[in-house]
């Protein structure tokens, strides 16, 4: 009981005032600050950005106009990032694009064109065939979308898609691409040689190629389509193919 009345004073002293306020009023005003507190922390990373670039720009004698549009770029990415993580893309896809229950998205911007990332991000049902494991991200507006795409760009390519191309290979012959397309893309009997294919052609296109042939080569092609394949597994396929 001494304990419980200990309590009531600590209590009434910490909020200053004699008059006991209902928790629900403290919970809101803790809650109210802590929010202040972010928006400023927010100000004060957004600043410290500013101030790298500039010091960057001083110490490589960077054009001021030129400033300004790294300054765009990076505030578009540090937005982008948010998005990333409060939009969960971060659970599927790992802190720096390493992939997941998601593919790894190092190298992503290299591959596809601008409107099939913007698919991507928000109706995955287009891009991603007909059952997608994405969700679609409709109600993101289009600049947070161009901001996650940046966010997106900052991941580089690295050794775990060594992994991928590894796979690709064996789905290459078992899809039976080989027996058409020979070993290593140098051609066959039945199939055109694609030494280079992913050169001529954004991923986006080739995935194309692959999925529904018709579009590209006419409905008489011989190329079968392989709509039923997973998005992961063509995926793979197309980066032994950049191995070409
Ligand atoms: C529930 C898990 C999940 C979440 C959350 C998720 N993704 Fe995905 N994402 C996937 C899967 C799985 C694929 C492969 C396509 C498919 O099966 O839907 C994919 C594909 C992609 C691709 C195409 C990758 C490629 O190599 O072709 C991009 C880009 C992408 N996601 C970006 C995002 C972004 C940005 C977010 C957040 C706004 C996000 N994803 C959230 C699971 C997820
Ligand atoms: C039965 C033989 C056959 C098989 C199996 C086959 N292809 Fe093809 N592929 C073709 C032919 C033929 C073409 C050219 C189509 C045309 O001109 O109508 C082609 C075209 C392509 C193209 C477009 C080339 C270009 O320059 O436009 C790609 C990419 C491709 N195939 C990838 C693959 C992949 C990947 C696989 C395995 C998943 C595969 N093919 C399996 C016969 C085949």
């Amino acid at each position: 009981m001494a304990r419980t009345i200990g309590l009531f004073l600590v209590f009434l002293f910490s909020t200053g005032t004699l008059s006991a306020q209902p928790t629900e009023e403290l919970k809101r005003q803790l809650d109210e600050t802590r929010e202040q507190i972010k928006k400023q922390q927010e100000i004060i990373e957004g600043q410290k950005v500013k101030i790298e670039a500039l010091e960057k720009a001083l110490r490589e004698r960077i054009p001021p106009e030129m400033v300004e549009l790294e300054l765009l770029q990076r505030e578009s990415i540090e937005r982008g990032k948010k998005v990333y993580s409060s939009k969960g893309c971060i659970e599927c896809h790992g802190e720096e694009g390493q992939g997941g229950k998601g593919p790894a998205l190092k190298g992503v911007t290299l591959k596809y064109g601008e409107e099939f990332l913007v698919l991507s991000v928000t109706n995955s049902a287009i891009s991603h065939g007909p059952k997608p494991l994405m969700p679609a991200f409709t109600e993101l507006q289009a600049d947070e979308v161009r901001d996650v795409i940046n966010f997106l760009a900052t991941f580089v390519p690295g050794r775990e898609n060594q992994e991928r191309i590894e796979r690709g290979k064996r789905l290459w012959n078992k899809l039976g691409c080989l027996q058409c397309h020979g070993l290593k893309g140098e051609g066959g009997v039945t199939g055109p040689a694609l030494i280079g294919i992913t050169k001529k052609y954004k991923y986006d296109w080739v995935r194309i190629c692959i999925t529904t042939p018709a579009v590209h080569h006419g409905r008489k092609t011989e190329m079968p389509a392989f709509s039923e394949v997973p998005f992961m597994d063509v995926e793979a396929v197309i980066d032994f193919m950049n191995t070409f």
